[in-house]
C-alpha cells in the first residue's frame, strides 16, 4: 500500500469531469490496490473522504470514514464507505449549514449549504450495488466528496465568504454550530 499524493486547488485534474468505472475493472488486482491506496491516503491525511481526482486519477471513485477524527471531533461516526459511479437524490429541499474543510484545500474552513437528507446509490469494491440514505453531517460528506467527482470544489458552494477562515483561526474564534438551519 502507499499514501499517494494529494492534488491541490489549482491542479486542473480537479476541475474535470471524472470517468466510470467499467464494472470489469472493479476486481482487478490494480483497481484493489488503488482502492487500499485511497484508504490509506485519507487515512494518513484524517480526511473525512477521499475523491480519486484528488488524488489525480480521474475515476468516478469515493472513499468515505469518519471514526473519531481529530479534524472533525463532533462529527458523528460513518463506517468506511467505497462508493464507485455514485448517483446521489436529494429527498429533501432541507439545507443544513456544514462548515467544510478539503484536503485539496488546505488549512480552510468554510459554510456551506447542504440538502440534509440524500440516497445514493453505487457500486461497492465487489461491485455489489449499495444504496443508502444519510443525513446532516454524513449527507454533506457524500455531497462534497461527489462534487469532486463533477470538478467541484466545496468552496464554489460557499455562499457567505465571510464564513472562510483558515483552520488556526477558525479553532481560535469561531464558534459555529456544525449544523444550523
Ligand atoms: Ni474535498
Amino acid at each position: 500500500m502507499a499514501i499517494l499524493k494529494v492534488a491541490r486547488m489549482g491542479h486542473p485534474i480537479l476541475r474535470e469531469v471524472a470517468k466510470e468505472v467499467p464494472r470489469d475493472e472493479i476486481a482487478t488486482p490494480g483497481f484493489q490496490t488503488f482502492v487500499d491506496d485511497m484508504i490509506e491516503t485519507m487515512r494518513e491525511y484524517d480526511g473525512a473522504g477521499l475523491a480519486a481526482p484528488q488524488v489525480h486519477v480521474s475515476k468516478r471513485v469515493v472513499v468515505m470514514e469518519i471514526a473519531s477524527n481529530p479534524r472533525y471531533p463532533d462529527a458523528p461516526s460513518l463506517p468506511l464507505s467505497v462508493l464507485i459511479n455514485p448517483r446521489i437524490t436529494p429527498l429533501t429541499e432541507r439545507r443544513v449549514q456544514i462548515v467544510e474543510g478539503c484536503l485539496s484545500v488546505p488549512d480552510i474552513r468554510g459554510v456551506v449549504p447542504r440538502c440534509a437528507e440524500i440516497e445514493f446509490e453505487a457500486l461497492d469494491r465487489n461491485g455489489e450495488p449499495v444504496r443508502q440514505r444519510f443525513e446532516d453531517f454524513s449527507a454533506a460528506v457524500v455531497q462534497h466528496e461527489c462534487d469532486h467527482l463533477d470538478g467541484i470544489l466545496y468552496l464554489d458552494r460557499v455562499v457567505d465568504t465571510r464564513s472562510l477562515s483558515f483552520l488556526r483561526e477558525f479553532e481560535r474564534y469561531h464558534v459555529v454550530p456544525r449544523v444550523a438551519d
